[in-house]
């Protein structure tokens, strides 16, 4: 292994997480689960990353049990014997080869369209039965039925235990359900879970705080949050480090044990006067390790059908090597190609192809 890329292979412990080095699988919706059920292909995709010294896989968002968690009949479903007996498997296959993973735990919210499978009956639901972009297309839900969906991420969390996952991430980024919560334009609720952006991370609390009581005290909670959304590259939930102090300490005191910062380029500096990245400044102000993500090892920013070239990992190194943040999360880079960490490990960079959007159509 050259020096330059040491600090990503260092090992990582925080609590009951071990992991071998600094790597993180992204979690990606792939759509090869038919009915919602992982299948062997899927297996075997989690499997060869594992193999090849992948950090940490975090799963692709899989379907909480509600009946309008997900868009599409492809997406693994979290909920379900089958699913659930499914995902064993991928866990299983995973130990086998020396891995750790944790499911992405996921409510598309508002995103979904009136009439998307697989149950196309179900109507979307968010905070105030808005839209990303303002459009009112259902009623909001009530507060017992928001409660509901509290309860149906806690039912995730302890099936993720029970089949032997590693910890769980929550999905509060990218403008889905618990990021609608968050958001000013989306979350326009009068009852616990509406008000200012403290207010708005009640959603996010209950949530936490239903998790942990399921999976007790030593099972790690991942909480994924970003700035941007999937129709909005530049939204904000916090404009300066006071406002992201104030989202994040609610979510602290529930229960969060590492935060993954969702951004397009690890190396932007999320605030003027600092060159911190959101995981960066995240780190500083909760004192918890964080799990920075974007553009890994590729000049093309994420736009999810883009091409981009492949780029050393100089500045990913010396900022890890800084302590900026503890984990860095690789993408299309690791969607491509499984044996992207064990080639950067062993120097074989002129084995590196471009990312190109026809990967999209292939569980290598
Ligand atoms: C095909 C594809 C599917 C994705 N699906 C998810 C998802 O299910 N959940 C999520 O939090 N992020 C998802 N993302 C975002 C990635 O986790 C990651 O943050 C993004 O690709 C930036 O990393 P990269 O530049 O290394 O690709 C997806 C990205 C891609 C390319």
């Amino acid at each position: 292994m050259s020096q330059s890329v040491n600090p990503l292979f260092q090992p990582f412990k925080y609590g009951a997480l071990s992991l071998p080095n600094r790597t993180v699988m992204a979690p990606m919706t792939r759509g090869f689960s038919p009915g919602g059920v992982p299948g062997q292909p899927v297996v075997d995709y989690y499997r060869r990353r594992a193999e090849n010294e992948v950090g940490l896989i975090v799963t692709e968002g899989t379907g909480i049990n509600h009946p309008a968690s997900v868009s599409g009949d492809s997406i693994p479903l979290f909920h379900g014997e089958k699913a659930l007996e499914g995902w064993a498997e991928v866990v299983e296959a995973v130990h086998e080869a020396g891995g750790k993973i944790v499911p992405q735990l996921w409510h598309v919210g508002m995103t979904r369209k009136k009439g998307e499978l697989p149950n196309a009956e179900a109507l979307p639901v968010g905070p105030s039965g808005l839209t990303l972009t303002g459009e009112q297309v259902t009623e909001p839900p009530t507060t017992e039925e928001v409660e509901q969906l509290v309860a149906a991420y806690a039912q995730a969390a302890a099936d993720a235990k029970r089949i032997g996952f590693d910890g769980i991430e929550l999905h509060g980024a990218h403008g889905y359900l618990i990021d609608q919560f968050f958001w000013e334009k989306t979350n326009k609720r009068t009852d616990r879970y509406g008000g200012n952006l403290v207010g708005r991370t009640q959603f996010a609390v209950e949530v936490i705080e239903a998790c942990r009581r399921e999976v007790g005290p030593d099972f790690p909670i991942i909480f994924r949050f970003s700035q941007w959304k999937m129709t909005d590259y530049g939204a904000k939930l916090a404009r300066t480090p006071e406002e992201l102090e104030q989202f994040l300490t609610p979510l602290v005191e529930a229960g969060v044990d590492i935060f993954h910062c969702s951004t397009r380029r690890f190396w932007e500096p999320e605030f003027d006067g600092s060159p911190l990245n959101l995981a960066g400044w995240t780190k500083k102000l909760t004192g918890k390790p964080v799990i920075s993500v974007g553009s890994v090892g590729l000049n093309g920013e994420f736009t999810r059908f883009s091409e981009a070239e492949a780029t050393d990992i100089h500045e990913l190194t010396e900022r890890l090597g800084d302590d900026e943040f503890d984990l860095i999360a690789i993408g299309r880079a690791v969607l491509q190609d499984p044996e992207w960490v064990k080639k950067i490990k062993e120097g074989r960079t002129d084995e590196i192809r471009a990312f190109s959007k026809e990967s999209l159509q292939t569980l290598y």
